[in-house]
C-alpha cells in the first residue's frame, strides 16, 4: 500500500524509542530508573478523580467542541488568579484533549500547502510535535536552533524568513531545557509577529511547574494574534485524562473551534468536569511543585558533586545536563550502564542543536532518585 511519504519520512517518535530501550532493559532483568518520558508517577489528586467519576452519566452523548461552561469558567478564574488576566470564557477559551493534539492540529489553521509563504518557526531542540504537525500539514518547518541560555529570540531571524512565516511556536518553560522567557522576551516576540502578521502560539504546558519565580505568560503581554496552550498533565498529574486549554485571540479561537468540528475534536464532558475542578484549585499544584523541587534538588546536588553542568533549567519538569564529552547520545548510553534512562538531546532536535545534552525528566520517586544517584556515583567512580 502506498502511504503518505511525509509520514514515512518522520523519525520514530522519541517516547516510542525510549520506551523500547526501557522494555529491553527490563526484559534483561535490569533495574531501570526511568528519567526518560515526562509522565509523572504521583497520583492524580482524589478530588479530581472524584469529579470525573461523579460526572459519568447513564447516557454519555457526544461532547461539543466548545465544551460546557464550567471548564472554561474554571480556566478563566485560574487565568485571573495566576496570571492576572481577564478572559471571556465564551469566546477566548477552548478545552482540548491534552495539548499534544492541539499542537499537532494547529498548523492546519494557517498553512496553505500550495502557498510559498508557509513556514512554521519552532524552537530546536523542542517538543517534536511542532515539527511533525508542520510537516504533515504541508508547511515548511523552520527550526530555530537554540544554545547557551536556550532562549528563543525570533527577532534575530532574517527578515525574509519572517516574511515567509505564517506561524511561530514558542515554549516557555521550555522542554527540554527548562529555560523561561522573560516578559520582555515575550513582548519582543509578540511585536515581531504582529509586524509580519504571524500567528504566535505559546506552548505553556509547564507554566505551573516552577521552583523560584512563577513564569510569565504571553497572555500577560497581549492576546491579539496570540494563542496560549495550557495543560493539566504535569500541573495536576492528569496525563492519562488528556486535558488542555487553548486561550487567546477570540478571532483565532473561533477559527480553531470551527476547524475542530471537522474531526470532532472535543474532550469528554466527564473529563471537562475533572478539568474544571483541577483549574479551580491551586493547592494541589503547589504540593506537586514541592515534590518535583525535592527530586530536582537531589539531582542538582549530585551533578554539582561530579562536576556535570546543568544548563538553563529554571522551571519545568526537566533537568538539562551537558554531556561531559559533548556527546549527548554517548552519555545517555553510558548512563544506561547504571540503569539510568534519559533522553539524549538529539531526540528533540531537527538540527544539531542540543546534541551535547541529555534530559532528565523528574519522574522516579524521590527514593528512586537517591538509588539512581548511588548507581551513577558508582559508574563515575569507575571511569
Ligand atoms: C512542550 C510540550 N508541549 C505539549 C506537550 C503535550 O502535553 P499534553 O498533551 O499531555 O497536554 C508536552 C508533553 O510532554 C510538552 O512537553
Amino acid at each position: 500500500m502506498r502511504l503518505n511519504p511525509r509520514l514515512a519520512a518522520l523519525p520514530t517518535y522519541p517516547t516510542i524509542a525510549i520506551d523500547r530501550i526501557r522494555d529491553q532493559l527490563l526484559a534483561e532483568g535490569r533495574t531501570v530508573y526511568d528519567f526518560g518520558t515526562g509522565d509523572p508517577m504521583e497520583p492524580t489528586p482524589a478530588f479530581i478523580r472524584e469529579a470525573m467519576r461523579a460526572n459519568v452519566p447513564d447516557n454519555c452523548r457526544y461532547p461539543t467542541v466548545l465544551g460546557g461552561r464550567a471548564v472554561r469558567e474554571g480556566f478563566a478564574r485560574y487565568a485571573q488568579r495566576r496570571l492576572g488576566v481577564d478572559l471571556d470564557p465564551d469566546t477566548q477559551i477552548l478545552p482540548t484533549s491534552g495539548s499534544k493534539e492541539a499542537v499537532f492540529h494547529l498548523p492546519l489553521l494557517c498553512i496553505d500547502p500550495d502557498a510559498p509563504d508557509r513556514s512554521v518557526v519552532f524552537p530546536d531542540p523542542g517538543y517534536s510535535v511542532y515539527y511533525r504537525g508542520t510537516v504533515l500539514a504541508g508547511g515548511l518547518p523552520c527550526p530555530q536552533p537554540l544554545s547557551g541560555d536556550y532562549i528563543q529570540r525570533i527577532w534575530e531571524l532574517p527578515r525574509d524568513i519572517l516574511q515567509q512565516t505564517r506561524m511561530v511556536w514558542i515554549n516557555t518553560p521550555h522542554n527540554p531545557s527548562g529555560a523561561v522567557m522573560s516578559r520582555g522576551d515575550l513582548l519582543r516576540t509578540w511585536e515581531t509577529c504582529r509586524e509580519h502578521d504571524i500567528l504566535l502560539v505559546s506552548d505553556e504546558c509547564y507554566m505551573d511547574v516552577w521552583f523560584e519565580t512563577p513564569p510569565a505568560s504571553i497572555l500577560q503581554v497581549a492576546t491579539e494574534g496570540v494563542l496560549a496552550m495550557f495543560s493539566l498533565s504535569k500541573r495536576s498529574g492528569m496525563t492519562g485524562y488528556r486535558s488542555g486549554i487553548v486561550a487567546g485571540d477570540p478571532k483565532v479561537v473561533a477559527a480553531f473551534r470551527a476547524l475542530r468540528t471537522n474531526p470532532g475534536l472535543a474532550p469528554q464532558d466527564f473529563v471537562n468536569a475533572a478539568a474544571a475542578a483541577a483549574w479551580t484549585d491551586e493547592s494541589h499544584a503547589e504540593d506537586r511543585r514541592h515534590v518535583f523541587a525535592e527530586k530536582r534538588a537531589v539531582l542538582l546536588e549530585f551533578f554539582e558533586e561530579v562536576g556535570l553542568e546543568v544548563t538553563a533549567s529554571e522551571a519545568s519538569f526537566y533537568v538539562w545536563v551537558k554531556a561531559p564529552n559533548g556527546d549527548g547520545d554517548a552519555f545517555s548510553r553510558e548512563l544506561l550502564k547504571a540503569g539510568v534512562l534519559t533522553n539524549p538531546g538529539s531526540f528533540f532536535a531537527v538540527t544539531p542543536a542540543g546534541r551535547d545534552h541529555v534530559r532528565f525528566a523528574l519522574v522516579p520517586a524521590l527514593k528512586d532518585c537517591h538509588k539512581a544517584i548511588a548507581a551513577m556515583r558508582a559508574l563515575f567512580a569507575r571511569r
